[in-house]
């Protein structure tokens, strides 16, 4: 299918790499026009570069909001509207144990997602409202849904993105504004590849997070979220808003690595058959 998009103007935030990159290309595929955000300005530039016209790059610091309400402007004064914020940019952040959590990185970590997101969403909404319609998409994360999954600040930081798209959610729905947030496990990008190890490369945390995979042999892959973007961002989402999506193999749902429920399966098969 092509054409999802086709009309509509997108803003990526993080959209050097990663998800953010994938999901500028797709865009584009599919008929929209996008302006990419982020503070890796050679990198977002090229990814710009060779989506041709319909993309542009403006660097954007998350943590500035000067520097968002202008991301988001860039999107009218060069395609006329806004139709899209995809508040995606993200980083692992402060790490280790809470009684040793440095209080600046945690600040940090905070500041980019949840002062970030906000951002995204205030000013999204400030451009869709006049035009009563939009789709705000935040990137939350199975770390956003259950404790243990994440370090402490990123876990904090992406229950916060489920809150603040539910709040977002209810309020803009009379303007005709929807808000969702994307909840993937861990998927085989940048990101995620340098919490492996020395920068692990991509191939190698891809075969790793395949074995940790509830679904059988299948790792998640970056163009997961990207078609869960792809489809909240497009009118084939029209009536969901609020909603957490995972892309996580029902990861949360309570299957782990698959093996309790495994198990519990057939242990529950015996048990039927002496009558219980
Ligand atoms: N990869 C995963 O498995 C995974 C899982 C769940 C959620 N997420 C979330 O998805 C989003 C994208 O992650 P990714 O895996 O594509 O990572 P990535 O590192 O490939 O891309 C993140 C991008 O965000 C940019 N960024 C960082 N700080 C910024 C700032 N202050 N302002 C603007 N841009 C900034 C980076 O430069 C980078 O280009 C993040 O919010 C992340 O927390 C990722």
């Amino acid at each position: 299918m092509s054409g999802r998009l086709e009309g509509k103007v997108a803003v990526i935030t993080g959209a050097a790499s990663g998800f953010g990159a994938g999901a500028a290309k797709r865009f584009v595929e599919e008929g929209a026009k996008v302006v990419l955000g982020d503070i890796q300005d050679d990198i977002g530039q090229k990814v710009a570069e060779e989506l041709g016209s319909a993309a542009v790059y403006v660097h954007c610091d998350v943590t500035q909001e000067d520097q968002v309400a202008g991301l988001v402007d860039t999107a009218v004064e060069k395609f006329g509207q806004l139709d899209v914020m995809y508040n995606n940019a993200g980083v692992v952040g402060a790490l280790g144990p809470i009684s040793t959590t440095p209080a600046d990185e945690w600040n940090r970590t905070i500041d980019i997602h949840v002062n970030g997101c906000f951002y995204g969403c205030k000013h999204a909404a400030r451009l869709m409202m006049p035009r009563e319609q939009g789709s705000i998409v935040s990137m939350s994360s199975t770390a956003g849904i259950n404790g243990g999954l994440g370090p402490h600040a990123y876990t904090a930081a992406k229950h916060a993105i489920v809150g603040i798209t539910k709040s977002v959610a209810c309020e803009l729905a009379q303007h005709g504004i929807r808000a969702n947030c994307i909840s993937p496990a861990g998927m085989a990008t940048p990101m995620v590849a340098a919490t492996f190890g020395d920068h692990t490369d991509l191939q190698t945390t891809r075969e790793a997070l395949a074995k940790s995979s509830p679904l059988k042999g299948r790792p998640g892959l970056p163009e997961d979220v990207v078609n869960a973007a792809l489809w909240l961002a497009s009118d084939e989402s029209g009536y969901t808003s609020g909603l957490t999506l995972t892309t996580d193999a029902g990861h949360t749902i309570g299957s782990a690595n698959g093996t309790p429920y495994r198990e519990y399966q057939p242990f529950m098969a015996e048990a039927g058959k002496r009558g219980v």
